[in-house]
């Protein structure tokens, strides 16, 4: 082990209020691919950045509902790695001492064993009306359709995703911000932190801020160390009693 992860994993033992926050890295190694990373396959051609926008949806709802369901199911097929899996046992171990928050909508925390993630930008699994639902908006009794819709006034479902240029739920933010404050460290795992208010919570932090990245990130200035490995190869070392 090498003495700054010795260090690392020495902060960690002695925090009282450890708030680790996650990005897309996080899930590389389960096998979902980053959104800055090339996409595969039938989406190569298209920017993730231009899909996941209401603007995107509204203009071709079909091709963004495709890529969705292309995502829904990919992940549907992967599973946690030991990166989810070392942080849901030390949110078992110390439950007062840690808080998860991710920007990942893949729901592997949550699958991993994690309780009281805070999902940042929501669950892809999950979807929503693009539109205020009236009464007869019925999610079970939806349309079957690409995207299913409300066959009485045509209200379309997305997912239940915080799109680009969208408010984040107020609620998780808030109690976010409250743990990024309030704690002692931070580990920043598997974010590029260019997406904002998400990445801004590093800057709030209470506590030393440390990054585990493969790669250089925009929040690499900000912090008090930078590890240079994976998620799935640093977090079991660095949370072990
Ligand atoms: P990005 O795709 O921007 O960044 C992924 C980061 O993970 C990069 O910094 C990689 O170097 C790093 N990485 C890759 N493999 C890794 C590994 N095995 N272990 C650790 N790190 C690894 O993803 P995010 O920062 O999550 O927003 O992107 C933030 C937000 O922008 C997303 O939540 C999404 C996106 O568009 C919305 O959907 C609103």
């Amino acid at each position: 082990m090498s003495e700054l992860v010795a260090q690392v994993r020495a902060w960690a033992g002695s925090a009282q209020r450890i708030a680790v926050l996650t990005g897309a890295g996080m899930s590389a190694e389960s096998g979902v691919p980053t959104f800055r990373d090339a996409q595969t396959g039938l989406w190569a051609r298209f920017d993730p950045q231009q899909l996941a926008t209401e603007e995107a949806f509204r203009a071709n709802p079909s091709l963004v509902w495709d890529w969705y369901a292309y995502r829904r199911d990919l992940i549907a097929k992967v599973t946690p790695n030991t990166g989810h899996l070392a942080l849901a046992d030390f949110g078992r171990r110390h439950p007062a001492r840690l808080t998860l928050i991710t920007q990942n909508v893949d729901g592997l925390h949550q699958r991993a064993g994690s309780a009281g993630v805070l999902a940042l930008h929501g669950n892809i699994f999950e979807d929503k009306w693009v539109d205020a639902p009236k009464a007869c908006c019925k999610q079970d009794a939806a349309a079957a359709g690409r995207p299913p819709y409300c066959d009485r006034c045509g209200n379309l479902l997305r997912p239940a995703v915080v799109w680009f240029g969208e408010a984040l739920p107020l609620q998780t933010l808030d109690e976010a911000q409250a743990a990024a404050k309030s704690c002692d460290l931070m580990l920043v795992v598997g974010t590029s932190g260019v997406v904002y208010p998400a990445a801004g919570l590093a800057h709030m932090a209470g506590g030393r801020v440390v990054i585990v990245n493969p790669e250089p990130t925009e929040l690499d200035d900000a912090a008090d160390a930078v590890l240079r490995g994976t998620a799935a190869q640093l977090l079991p070392a660095l949370l072990a009693d």
